[in-house]
């Protein structure tokens, strides 16, 4: 998720579009660059936040009144000058800002290099300015736009355009397909952005671009058309929203809007990897094949908070499928136990921030006894991600709220897709059984969204819980390790005392603390274990408990005996974690909401830890 801008008309470009860059830096703030016409295209751009762009712009001001910016949250190369946008073409005549990610872009890349042009960075985007370039030297279409046009129909994936160009220096030209933009009209002038957040100290009157639709943007004049060229009339919106609202997209917080995220981000996530068509995971250039597998004695998989968690479930999971031994640990733990360790052992860390010093410590220290460091990582280009032997990215975009929704669900998507491919290399999973978890996981989307179209059930819950002191979660199997998680959410944003039991353990102690009132959530997402958890759930609700299940739909046995159920769509074994997790990653953020908390930022607590 990046955030382009555009602006034309009769004052100076540079101010709106990097006033514009600043209210999207959530969506990104590893690079940033502006291209300004005046007379030519004028390039600024550079690695780092938008202060280190006026920065560059104070050394080199520009002076044009059309032109195009972008701040960037790296997918495809590290954050870097070459990699920042604006990409221009070789002539530098056109120059292109882009938000989303081009699937076929390497198909396009070596078209284009066969054909003589140079890349000058290792972007997705760059296909793009250079496609438009070909294009237009066909010579077969009547005008810039229309060569605009004709180039994105070769793009598979999602974008979000700015395109400008020498030849035509009077007009902006935007591109939409499933990446937001929006288009704000001024008197003289007429601005472009990925989000509301920059228009707004500007104008309130806004077009939205739906999907297929371009546009072009002249100082005085809007054109919208459709994606035969046909002239759309479209109604103008006007905005009410106040700026800090806006970047939330209208949610309260940043972590509501992350947690309504989450059918995009496992999009995301599993594409280019896994599709209907799939015969196999496919995972990057990821290096873990039969010849490293075979050398492989010992897995661990070390991470802290929310991403160790996930590395729970992705240990169960390997455990079961690629039948390979594994070890989870903690990294604050691990760095200090001096572990067993040599060329024989494959570490997997997992990380959003890819900054976390006690996980960069266990990497450093597994490379150092020669081990093979995998790292699941959501920041591209972090120092875990650069340190790594091989890194699978997640694709949750930029996470702000301190507590971790998104990205866990992402590396969720990461664990289940490379156990899979881990047991198809080793030979322990079938075509059929193969099948099945692509079309379940496939499904999983929907399946969330589901769940959070009922999220005022789960509001309804927190308010009945709104006073409890404390709460108890158990489960057994994958939904025990998906309830650390569900605990770890109240105790960082409510505040309140949460612990997490595998819930055949609760009769040999942790029971005496159930009494008259107690408040417990049971997970019930494995139906194997499903009995099992039922009659512990009897066990503490014989003891006064107020029971919330967390159920697959269907589950008539958890409606009989918790006071309240919550069903979530049924789905293959491997993949329930995620879906009971939403669950309770909207209860966390209710509660809190109604304790009044300062959710995105909650007390004592980091984004990133970058300290012992
Ligand atoms: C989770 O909500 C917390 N922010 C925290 O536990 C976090 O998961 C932990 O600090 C690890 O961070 P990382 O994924 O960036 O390495």
């Amino acid at each position: 998720m990046c955030g382009i801008v555009g602006y034309i008309g009769d004052k100076k470009a540079t101010p709106f579009l990097v006033d514009g860059l600043k209210a999207l830096e959530y969506r990104g703030y590893d690079s940033a660059g502006v291209a300004v016409f005046d007379e030519t295209i004028e390039l600024v751009k550079t690695k780092g936040r938008l202060k280190d762009l006026e920065i560059c712009l104070e050394a080199q001001p520009l002076s044009g009144t059309m032109g195009i910016g972008h701040t960037r949250w790296a997918t495809h190369g590290e954050p870097s000058y070459d990699n920042a946008h604006p990409h221009m073409n070789t002539a530098t005549d056109i120059a292109v800002v882009h938000n989303g990610i081009i699937e076929n872009y390497l198909e396009i890349k070596h078209e284009l290099q066969k054909k003589g042009y140079m890349f000058a960075s290792e972007t997705d985007t760059e296909v793009i300015v250079h496609l438009i370039e070909d294009t237009l030297k066909q010579e077969v279409h009547e005008d810039f736009f229309s060569v605009v046009l004709a180039a994105t129909k070769n793009l598979k994936g999602s974008y979000g355009l700015g395109v400008i160009s020498h030849q035509n220096p009077d007009q902006i030209i935007a591109v939409r397909k499933d990446s937001p933009l929006v288009i704000g009209l001024g008197e003289q002038e007429n601005f472009l952005a990925s989000d509301i957040p920059a228009l707004l100290k500007y104008t309130r009157n806004v077009y939205f671009l739906e999907d297929g639709e371009a546009a072009i943007l002249t100082k005085d004049s809007v054109k919208i058309f459709d994606e035969s060229k046909r002239e759309l009339k479209k109604e103008v919106f006007t905005v009410t929203w106040d700026i800090d609202a806006a970047e939330k997209s209208g949610y309260d917080h940043f972590m509501l809007k992350e947690i309504f995220e989450q059918p995009k981000v496992i999009k995301d996530t599993l594409n280019g990897r896994l599709s209907h068509e799939s015969v196999e995971v496919v995972l990057d250039q990821i290096k873990i094949d039969e010849e490293v597998l075979a050398k492989v004695n010992k897995i661990y998989i070390v991470a802290c908070g929310t991403a160790y968690y996930a590395g729970i479930i992705g240990k169960e999971l390997i455990e079961k499928i690629a039948r390979v031994p594994v070890v989870a640990e903690v990294a604050s733990e691990f760095r200090y136990k001096d572990p067993i360790l040599d060329e024989n052992t494959l570490m997997i860390v997992v990380s959003q921030s890819g900054e976390t010093a006690d996980t960069l410590a266990a990497l450093r220290m597994a490379k150092q006894a020669g081990a093979r460091v995998m790292a699941i990582v959501n920041v591209v280009g972090s120092t875990i991600s650069r340190e790594a032997h091989d890194v699978l990215y997640t694709s949750a975009g930029p996470e702000i709220a301190v507590a971790s929704t998104k990205a866990y669900s992402s590396q969720l998507i990461a664990m289940y897709l490379l156990c899979m491919r881990m047991g198809r290399i080793l030979g322990k999973v079938s075509d059929q059984e193969f099948n099945e978890f692509k079309a379940a996981l496939l499904k999983l989307p929907d399946q969330v969204q589901h769940i959070l179209d009922r999220s005022d059930e789960v509001k309804a819950l927190a308010q009945k819980h709104k006073s409890m002191k404390n709460i108890f979660y158990i489960g057994r199997g994958l939904d025990y390790a998906a309830s650390l998680e569900g605990a770890l959410k109240i105790k960082e944003i409510a505040y309140l005392h949460a612990e997490s039991y595998q819930a055949g353990e609760l009769k040999h102690g942790p029971i005496a603390l159930i009494e008259k009132g107690s408040v417990l959530m049971g997970l019930l997402g494995q139906e194997e274990l499903m009995e099992k958890t039922i009659s512990n759930i009897k066990e503490v609700k014989a003891r006064g408990a107020d029971v919330i299940a967390i159920a697959l739909e269907g589950n008539t046995m958890a409606e009989h005996v918790a006071d309240d159920v919550f069903m979530v769509p049924k789905t293959h074994w491997m993949l329930t974690t995620l879906l009971v997790n939403i669950p309770q990653q909207l209860f966390a953020y209710y509660i809190s909401c109604g304790l009044g908390h300062d959710v995105d930022k909650p007390r004592n607590l980091a984004k990133s830890v970058t300290v012992e």
